[in-house]
């Protein structure tokens, strides 16, 4: 989507946006349209509620067809978040009318919403993809509006600094949201391997791909012993944004990016197994949040690593109790082969450290646990860490951007209990592995973790691909975490 002004509108433009507040007349309008309004709200039709609309059809001279009623709630309850879904509600009724062009009307009020107001309009705009035959086969595209324009007397310059970034993260969360929404049969090793490529020459920032052979050649043994019932190779992906000016030592994202979990020997359930294509939602938001570093003009130093496999079932396959040796020299009992994931970040995140053991904080990504979804639901991401500052900074990025993360403990117990009696430590706790477990992960996670570095982890199983979506997010993925990291960026 493209952002316009407009100055004047003519019986062209098939529709209008009017927001308005449920406390608050219309100004700036012609009477007559205002007393339109006025008697929709008397007729009970339209009451001006956040997120409620109601379409007027007119005959105008010089105005548009059609009047869509946008509610905005009372004002002194109008932010960020009520801007994002009402305005994705909007989009969302719109956009199987074939309108092309989103246009609505500013007012003053709506001044310092615009980054929020156009994250909605991107989000609603998001599109899945289609593999369907018989139809046009156009290159998919995540959005399908045109423009979004704003209706004004003149041009208003913060305001549309504000839609332009919001369109932009829009944009980067419905990539993220594809990539999820990839099967892993299309999705595959070199497939995610051919976006990094193009998020780094897109985002000018560098990159490097281990190949499984550089891979074994490090001896990362624990991404080896989840790939190795694999055919399709293993990458760890990292690409660096370095911009001239940037300040402070690096922020090192990581990602866990499975692209299909079978939970191996460990097999999974008929009954949910479809959906794990979806366990690399990780990984896709550390592509996504890269790939705008630059056009958001973040002068940090941020790096984003990846990590790449499938976990599967084959005679190579990684065996329920056997002992394999992690890049950091630590050896792991796999007593569970369903839990993969905190085995490739252990090996990525001991890579991360290494190679820059100055940094300013570790903070990794991943649909670990069945048990944090469980736990939270799919409104919030389970937030786990060592250290209070860069939780409650996380914490804020996420009640900012109403992308939901709450704190879970990591009890010394926990941290004990993933200690094992033959290896150094076992993928998951003996005996009692059921409680706790979200919490358990993050502790196997921390024995990876060097004293001195500043961590957070941050369990998506819940918030990365949902049944019952928020307003402005369709079922399956929804991009999450893009959005409260871009925050977190910029704030800290
Ligand atoms: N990818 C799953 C976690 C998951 C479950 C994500 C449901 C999204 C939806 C992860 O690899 C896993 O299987 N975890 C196990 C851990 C257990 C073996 C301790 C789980 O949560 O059951
Ligand atoms: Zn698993
Ligand atoms: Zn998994």
């Amino acid at each position: 989507m493209q952002l316009k002004f407009k100055k004047s509108l003519s019986n062209k433009d098939n529709h209008l946006i009017l927001p308005i507040f449920e406390d608050k007349k219309q100004s700036k309008i012609p009477e007559n349209i205002i007393a339109l309004i006025e008697s929709s709200k008397k007729n009970e039709d339209f009451s001006g509620k956040s997120s409620e609309t109601h379409i007027l059809t007119i005959n105008e001279p010089g105005w548009p067809s059609k009047l869509v009623l946008l509610g905005l709630g009372k004002s002194k309850d109008f932010n960020n978040a009520v801007a994002r879904e009402s305005f994705a509600t909007v989009v969302k009724k719109l956009k199987p009318q074939n309108v092309g062009n989103i246009i609505f009307n500013y007012t003053s009020e709506l001044g310092s919403y615009g980054q929020a107001i156009a994250e909605g309009c991107a989000l609603g705009d998001y599109h899945l993809g289609s593999y369907q035959t018989g139809k046009s086969e156009k290159k998919h595209k995540s959005s399908e509006l045109k423009n979004l324009i704003y209706f004004n007397d003149k041009k208003v310059k913060t305001f549309e600094a504000g839609l332009n970034k919001g369109l932009l993260i829009g944009s980067g969360v419905n990539f993220v949201r594809d990539l999820v929404n990839s099967p892993s049969n299309i999705l595959d090793v070199a497939e995610f391997a051919k976006h990094a490529r193009s998020v780094a020459k897109k985002s000018k920032s560098k990159l490097k791909i281990l190949t499984l052979k550089e891979i074994k050649k490090l001896k990362m043994g624990a991404i080896i012993a989840v790939n190795q019932g694999s055919n399709d190779g293993a990458n760890l992906v990292t690409i660096e944004h370095k911009p001239r000016g940037a300040k402070g030592d690096p922020i090192i994202l990581v990602g866990k990016g499975v692209l299909f979990d079978t939970g191996g020997y460990n097999l999974k359930p008929s009954n949910g197994i479809d959906t794990m294509h979806m366990d690399m939602a990780g990984a896709a938001l550390v592509l996504g949040v890269m790939s705008l570093l630059n056009d958001l003009d973040i002068k940090k130093h941020v790096i984003g690593i990846t990590p790449v496999t499938t976990n599967m079932v084959d005679a190579n396959a990684i065996k329920p109790n056997d002992i394999i040796t992690s890049y950091s020299g630590k050896t792991i009992q796999i007593l569970n082969t369903d839990a993969e994931g905190r085995l490739i970040l252990a090996d990525a995140l001991t890579y991360a450290q290494k190679k820059w053991p100055k940094n300013e904080a570790v903070i990794n990504f991943a649909t670990l646990t069945g048990a944090c979804m469980v736990a939270l639901g799919d409104r919030y991401a389970g937030l786990f860490g060592n250290d209070q500052k860069l939780i409650d900074s996380l914490k804020s990025s996420s009640e900012r951007t109403d992308e939901g993360a709450w704190p879970l403990p990591i009890h010394d117990d926990y941290f004990e209990a993933m200690k094992d009696d033959m290896a150094d430590l076992r993928n998951i706790d003996r005996g009692t592995s059921k409680l706790a477990s979200a919490s358990k992960a993050a502790a196997f996670l921390k024995h990876f973790i060097e004293d001195d570095t500043k961590w957070a982890h941050l369990d998506i199983a819940g918030t990365g691909f949902v049944n019952r979506p928020k307003k402005y997010d369709y079922q399956y993925a929804t991009g999450y975490g893009v959005r409260l990291i871009i925050d977190f960026l910029e704030n800290c």
